[in-house]
């Protein structure tokens, strides 16, 4: 398990700062004022800072990037980073700095003297976020990652909101290292057991194991996983922070722990990306841990469907035809097009159950949504504006891209089966918005409900502002952000 850095606070100290090891961190806003902190720096290294400031390669950075002085002479410190932020800065900015922060200080300590900068909390999630590394699997000797310290002129309020940014950095933290997880590790049994393991944070973890599954009708989900030797199974998670009466809103997540397609394999080049076809699953797992380390207000209901996608003589042929627990029967054309049939039983279950205030799903779904919007938005689908509305505002908020995708009959039009209620593909044209209408089929036409397609951006081949390569956590703090603006405000 990957833990955020660790983070200090002290109060400002200008005697601190000749003496402090690692680096230092000064933030100066584009008019170039040094506060008391910077000045102190600027005095100790022979006017090192003024002359920075005074060069066209401060003039050239953007809020929340930064140049680094290296060994300055006058200070036991190893380099100086000069930030460029406003004193004021916007949410946005401050993360960048904190990401900034994260990149320039290696693996060395840093006390980034922030004199009265506001929002010193979000310059530290965005520092938590970037500085993630997923090295489980590394033997080599992993050099510790050093802690960074906030020096602030008021330390007023400011364990406490760094106490609701942990519990963010957590949670994404927990999706990430879920969706790095290589599949012989992260088995689906592994997953529940991860799950469970949250019940120490007052959540109420179930796991519904097959024999419980079959009982319930879930012939769908159970349809995928019955080519391989991991069990399938359902884990609920009920975070139960607001009034006991009020229902709850559900989160539903595909955790397809590997998808080799079954037997409409897929081809070899780059299948061992389908280690991160639970990347739904995780999100849903982050949220819900993020919910319980705040202790969140609202009622959210987590649900994933763990299954692994395998070919044997056991699985599932294409042509087969499977009643889904609704009722409703597929007939399976492609074998690769499984999360939906996962989905159709966990989003069935999950309305039957909870009969729930909205409900939001999150699946890496289809490649299509990758050749449409690659890696810089999610697919959002949805049968209720209102819902979608805010969704899209919280991801805004969050800087997590997400954009609105049409569905219609016509396109549901596309699964006509031959034989059974519907098919499981709906053919090459607009294959992420045929996968959406196939979901739709399992929406109760009172559910307001979003269907959220990760496929490109739950995993990443190069890095982004909050995340190096790999796992990106997207939708943790979106999600997040859309409960609190919504059931805690
Ligand atoms: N897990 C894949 C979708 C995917 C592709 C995720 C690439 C991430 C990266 C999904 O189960 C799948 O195989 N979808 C098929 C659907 C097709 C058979 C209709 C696809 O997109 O090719
Ligand atoms: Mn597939
Ligand atoms: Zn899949």
């Amino acid at each position: 398990m990957t833990a955020p850095i660790p983070l200090d606070i002290l109060e400002t100290d200008l005697d601190l700062i000749k003496e402090r090891a690692g680096k230092l961190a000064i933030f100066i806003p584009e008019t170039g004022a040094m506060d008391a902190t910077a000045r102190r720096v600027n005095r100790l290294s022979k006017g090192a800072v003024a002359r920075l400031l005074e060069s066209p390669r401060f003039e050239k950075l953007k809020p929340g990037e930064a140049i680094q002085l290296a060994f300055p002479q006058g200070m036991t410190a190893e380099a100086v980073i000069v930030v460029k932020l406003p004193r004021r800065p916007k949410v946005e900015q401050a993360r960048k700095a904190g990401a900034t922060l994260a990149k320039q200080m290696g693996k060395v300590a840093l006390t980034a003297l922030c004199g009265n900068l506001s929002r010193t909390d979000e310059l530290a999630l965005g520092l938590m976020m970037r500085a993630y590394e997923f090295s489980d699997h590394k033997t080599a000797d992993q050099e510790a990652t050093p802690g960074a310290t906030l020096m602030v002129n008021s330390t007023d309020g400011l364990e406490e909101a760094l106490s609701v940014q942990r519990a963010v950095a957590e949670g994404v933290f927990f999706t990430r290292d879920l969706t790095n997880e290589p599949a012989n590790i992260l088995t689906t049994t592994e997953f529940a057991d991860r799950l469970k393991e949250m019940e120490a944070l007052g959540l109420k973890v179930e796991v519904l194991e097959e024999k419980e599954l079959e009982k319930l009708g879930m012939r769908t989900l159970l349809s995928v996983g019955q080519g391989s030797d991991s069990p399938s199974k359902v884990v609920v998670m009920q975070w139960s922070g607001g009034k006991s009466d009020d229902k709850p809103f559900a989160l539903v997540g595909k955790g397809v722990v590997f998808d080799t397609g079954g037997i409409s394999l897929k081809p070899a080049g780059g299948m061992e990306d389908m280690t991160m076809d639970m990347g739904g699953a995780g999100v849903v797992s982050g949220v819900m841990k993020t919910l319980a380390l705040r202790k969140s207000k609202a009622n959210v209901v987590g649900l994933v469907g763990l299954v692994e996608n395998m070919p044997s003589g056991n699985a599932t042929r294409p042509g087969d035809v499977v009643t889904s627990m609704k009722g409703d029967t597929v007939e399976i054309i492609n074998t690769d097009a499984e999360g939906r049939l996962v989905l159709a039983d966990v989003l069935w279950y999950a309305q039957e159950r909870f009969e729930p205030v909205g409900c939001i799903n999150l699946a890496t779904l289809t490649g299509a949504i990758i050749i449409g919007l690659g890696h810089e938005n999610a697919g959002v689908f949805s049968n209720s504006d209102p819902l979608s509305n805010a969704f899209l505002k919280a991801a805004e908020a969050e800087e997590e891209g997400a954009w609105r995708m049409p569905m219609g009959k016509a396109y549901d039009d596309q699964l006509k089966s031959r034989i059974a209620d519907m098919k499981n593909v709906g053919g090459r044209p607009a294959g992420s918005i045929t996968a959406a209408q196939f979901l739709q089929r399992f929406i109760k036409p009172e559910t307001a409900w979003i269907h959220l397609d990760i496929a490109g951006v739950a995993s990443v081949k190069s890095e982004t502002a909050f995340a190096p390569k790999g796992a990106t956590g997207w939708g943790v703090r979106a999600l997040n952000r859309l409960i609190a603006d919504k059931f805690e405000g």
